[in-house]
């Protein structure tokens, strides 16, 4: 061959090699299991203090994290979940979004009993892989998608207008951590910035007076950084339990 061939077939080879590498994140090897006693779906009252969100979201298959959970941080990030069992398991799995923290045996996940089950094939293999309790899986984060929601501001149960406000941070679209959030008055926008104190609540003792905005940081994996801007404010008259649409999504 000459050594032009064999260079356009070097660089050829490598084009190739970025594209397959850039979209086929692999897979990790670990443990699932899920709480036996447990409801179908996940639970209102998991770590990241996410309420009903924690439980119902994504039809119920939710999970617990161990080292995933990351403080809090890992908090609604999803998790393609896949059980390795050839006999009962599909080629897909399940995609899970993180609500809870916790590990059994060596686990990575603790997954909803919905979530577990439809890892299988069928509904008998859903009942002999539940049978099994604590199965090997492979698991890749990918996007999470709520179609036709809003990033969202669910004001916690704990928050005392205009004393002490707390909330959570609801369907968050795509593959980023919220890693930090300015709270912001909305007359000359002087903002602070806010501590995430449990889970995934953000929480400030004194919060300014009016309408508020609450702008969030994204950050990727190779820590790509961007702040994004609400078009909706927090209405000045607040209220413990409400939940307030952002108007914006990210993907
Ligand atoms: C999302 O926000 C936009 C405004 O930015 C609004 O028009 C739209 O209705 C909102 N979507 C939902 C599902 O609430």
């Amino acid at each position: 061959m000459a050594p032009l061939q064999v260079l356009a077939i070097f660089f050829t080879s490598l084009i190739f090699m970025q594209i397959y590498l850039g979209n086929a994140q692999t897979f990790i090897h670990s443990k699932a299991a899920y709480y036996p006693n447990s409801e179908e779906k996940g639970t209102e009252t998991g770590a990241c203090g996410f309420g009903t969100f924690g439980a119902t979201i994504n039809g119920g298959d939710v999970s617990a994290a161990s080292d995933l959970y990351r403080d809090g941080l890992g908090c609604g990030a999803c998790y393609q979940v896949r059980c390795t069992n050839s006999n009962y398991c599909s080629d897909n799995g399940v995609t899970i979004v993180i609500t809870d923290h916790g590990a059994s045996g060596g686990t990575d996940f603790i997954l909803s009993q919905r979530a577990f089950g439809r890892m299988a094939q069928t509904k008998d293999a859903a009942a002999s892989l539940l049978s099994l309790g604590n199965v090997d899986i492979e698991y890749r984060r990918v996007s999470c998608s709520y179609p036709s929601k809003n990033i969202t501001i669910k004001i916690d149960e704990s928050s005392d207008n205009p004393y002490y406000l707390a909330f959570v941070i609801w369907y968050q679209q795509g593959k980023t951590d919220i890693t930090a959030v300015q709270l912001c008055e909305t007359q000359n926008f002087v903002c602070k910035l806010l501590d995430r104190t449990r889970g995934a609540v953000w929480t400030s003792s004194s919060p300014p007076r009016g309408p508020l905005q609450i702008r969030m940081l994204l950050s990727t994996d190779d820590g790509d950084e961007t702040w994004i801007v609400p078009v909706n404010n927090i209405p000045e008259n607040w209220k413990a339990g409400e939940t307030y649409d952002s108007g914006i999504q990210v993907d």
